[in-house]
């Protein structure tokens, strides 16, 4: 089966981890996200993608080649401009012969995509949106079905009086392709409020399929910090890399970590680190490959990139630090801030609870 993926996007709410690296390649438990969507597709049967590039395109393109290495068929169609959701498919039309998935290439979930296409099928729709429920639906767009999950409306973050349902647009699709014809060609064209609208428009059936599997938008530093809690925590279930090394600890090959290093929680560990004596990584947390974190230091809920250095006593809770980043000793990083790519922090700083720090930036 044929999926297109929405991955051209800047991620511009993600910043600054996604000033060098694209959104789909940020790491998810030290593997590109990407690749933790392909092995999903593959359990729906899912095995032929369209990787849909325009932003940051050359990263993804080196690492994943032809697909073959992950057991999918990858083809990549590169967009000079972007041309939004609805146009970004609409550019790889010739490819799309039969009905086919398409999803944003920043949502984690567990769908169910087999029992989706069989509602699909089942409801004659031209059109399918996965719908999942949220808390406050007044800060979404939300999307009224009828009882058989046909949809009614679509409600621009309804006032709370006229809230008539929490389910939003989940970013997953079943798309027949004579739909197509109806996104313009070339131009910046969504499917949100470009061809969804219109097809209610037109009479065409579009249903909604609502699940109340897991769901999460990476697209914020906070969504992104709470997905890896949330795995960790085992909200949502995963096999993790490396071997398990005492409750709760992955640790990937060739790690030095000291006798009086402390680990707690669920935490992981990526290839090549070293920790040093008394340092305390508390989970859940995960550090990446080739990190040092030295002695006295604290890593507390907290997601490290690749390549980063710790000084002895630094302190970081609930934070995200990208690759490449040097942190000098005794310096505490407060509740919630994120650091982009091959930012130096120097000694005995205090950087501020929430701080974003871009990567041409010293603090
Ligand atoms: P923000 O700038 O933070 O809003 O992020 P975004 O634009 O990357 O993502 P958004 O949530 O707006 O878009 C949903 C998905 O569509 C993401 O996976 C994007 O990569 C993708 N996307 C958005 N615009 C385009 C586009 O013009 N072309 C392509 N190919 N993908 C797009």
């Amino acid at each position: 089966m044929k999926a297109v993926l929405l991955v051209g996007g800047e991620g511009t709410r993600l910043r600054p981890l996604t000033l060098n690296t694209p959104k789909s390649m940020v790491p998810i438990a030290n593997r590109p996200f990407l690749e933790h969507m392909i092995e999903y597709l593959k359990g729906h049967g899912i095995d032929d993608i369209i990787l849909t590039l325009c932003y940051l395109p050359d990263r993804t393109r080196l690492h994943f080649g032809d697909g073959s290495n992950f057991g999918v068929k990858l083809t990549y169609a590169l967009e000079d401009t972007p041309l939004g959701t609805a146009g970004a498919v609409k550019n790889v039309a010739e490819c799309l012969d039969e009905t086919f998935f398409v999803f944003n290439g920043d949502t984690y979930t567990d769908i169910d995509l087999t029992a989706m296409m069989e509602f699909h099928h089942n409801s004659g729709a031209k059109v399918t949106i996965a719908l999942t429920p949220v808390e406050d639906p007044t800060i979404y767009g939300v999307v009224e079905t009828s009882a058989e999950g046909r949809v009614q409306r679509f409600i621009e973050k309804p006032h709370r009086d006229a809230v008539t349902t929490n389910m939003i647009n989940a970013g997953a699709y079943i798309i027949a392709p004579e739909v197509l014809s109806h996104i313009p060609n070339g131009l910046n064209f969504s499917f949100e409020h470009g061809l969804f609208p219109l097809l209610l428009k037109r009479g065409d059936p579009v249903y909604g399929f609502q699940s109340d599997a897991y769901w999460i938008d990476i697209g914020t530093p906070e969504k992104y910090l709470m997905l890896h809690h949330d795995l960790l925590e085992g909200r949502i279930a995963r096999v993790f890399p490396g071997k398990p090394a005492g409750e709760g600890i992955w640790l990937e090959e060739d790690c030095n970590i000291h006798t009086q290093a402390q680990l707690e929680g669920t935490v992981i560990i990526g290839r090549n680190c070293v920790i040093g004596s008394m340092a305390h990584i508390k989970g859940p947390s995960i550090i990446g490959h080739n990190c040092i974190i030295d002695a006295d230091s604290l890593v507390d809920g907290s997601v490290i990139w690749q390549n980063a250095q710790l000084g002895q006593k630094v302190s970081i809770r609930n934070c995200v630090i990208g690759e490449n980043v040097v942190i000098g000793e005794r310096t505490q990083c407060m509740e919630g801030c994120v650091l982009g790519s091959n930012v130096v922090v120097g000694s005995d700083q205090i950087l501020e609870q929430g701080i974003k720090v871009w990567p041409d930036e010293n603090p």
